[in-house]
């Protein structure tokens, strides 16, 4: 029998002590190299956080598989079994830029169910937490179930990159859409994104191409809450597949859905 109980008690000691480490490193020089494209970076820090969780989980749980961004379990192509699947630094481009609004997203899941989901805000030390099944919290106080909201009165989360070209939805949609709401909002952290729409600050988050680690957690948390996930052509998330992700509250997923993704042009 897994003991949630006390993976959840270390997962939150990890997150502490990495916070340490990454605070630190803002008095230092960061060793920067870029991944797929210029603006596509890593840092020393993203390695030494996935580092040090990796390290940790298999001294305590060697059974258990971890998938990375930043290299770990890059052969697992499967849910078996428990998967910690990490994003040590998920806004990386912020974290150097800004040395804000990032975090550290942790899913775990059991043969491919949801157990516990961690978004941590790094510098503002908040934490966005998910029991499956016993609730969604933030700094451990309950977030209530999703409301539903309408596209009018809707803050949507998408990145200002998509609304001039993407190849997914009819790109004048797009433009009727970010007319309609009431604003739109790109912080350039994923798992952070979909943590305002589990806590209200955002109606919906929309993204064109996001990877398991970047919505792992958030997934635990959204569904926890009674909203929805799912790709832009309203298809179920695959857990280790990269794609598009829609999140929003259940109205709302079904009104910019059905009036805007899937309308045509
Ligand atoms: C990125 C951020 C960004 C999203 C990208 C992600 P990273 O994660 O979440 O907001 O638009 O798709 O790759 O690389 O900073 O961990
Ligand atoms: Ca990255
Ligand atoms: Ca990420
Ligand atoms: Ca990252």
């Amino acid at each position: 029998m897994t003991n949630w109980e006390q993976i959840d008690t270390y997962v939150r000691k990890w997150l502490k002590e990495a916070r340490i480490n990454i605070i630190d490193s803002f008095k230092k020089t960061l060793d920067i190299e870029t991944k797929s494209d210029r603006n596509d970076l890593v840092t020393n820090i993203d390695k030494e956080t996935e580092s040090f969780f990796v390290k940790n989980i298999q001294e305590h749980y060697p059974e258990h598989h971890i998938i990375g961004e930043e290299g770990h379990g890059k052969k697992i192509n499967d849910t078996n079994g428990v998967l910690w699947i990490i994003d040590p630094i998920d806004g990386t481009v912020n974290f150097v830029h800004q040395q804000r609004n990032f975090a550290i997203s942790i899913g775990i899941y059991e043969n491919g169910k949801g157990k516990l989901g961690y978004i941590y805000d790094v510098v503002q030390d908040e934490l966005y937490f998910v029991e499956v099944g016993k609730g969604a919290f933030f700094n451990e106080v309950p977030i209530p179930k999703l409301a539903d909201t309408k596209v009018e009165d809707a803050i949507i989360g998408i990145n200002s990159s998509w609304i001039i070209s993407n190849r997914h939805i009819p790109i004048s949609n797009l433009h009727r859409l970010v007319h309609d709401s009431r604003a739109t909002r790109s912080l350039g952290a994923a798992s952070l994104e979909i943590a305002y729409v589990a806590t209200g600050r955002l109606d919906a988050y929309i993204a064109m191409r996001l990877a398991p680690w970047d919505f792992a957690a958030g997934k635990l948390l959204i569904e926890e809450l009674g909203g929805k996930l799912s790709t832009v052509k309203g298809d179920p998330l695959q857990l280790l597949e990269s794609g598009t992700v829609f999140v929003s509250n259940v109205g709302l997923h079904k009104e910019i859905l059905n009036k805007y993704f899937l309308a045509n042009e």
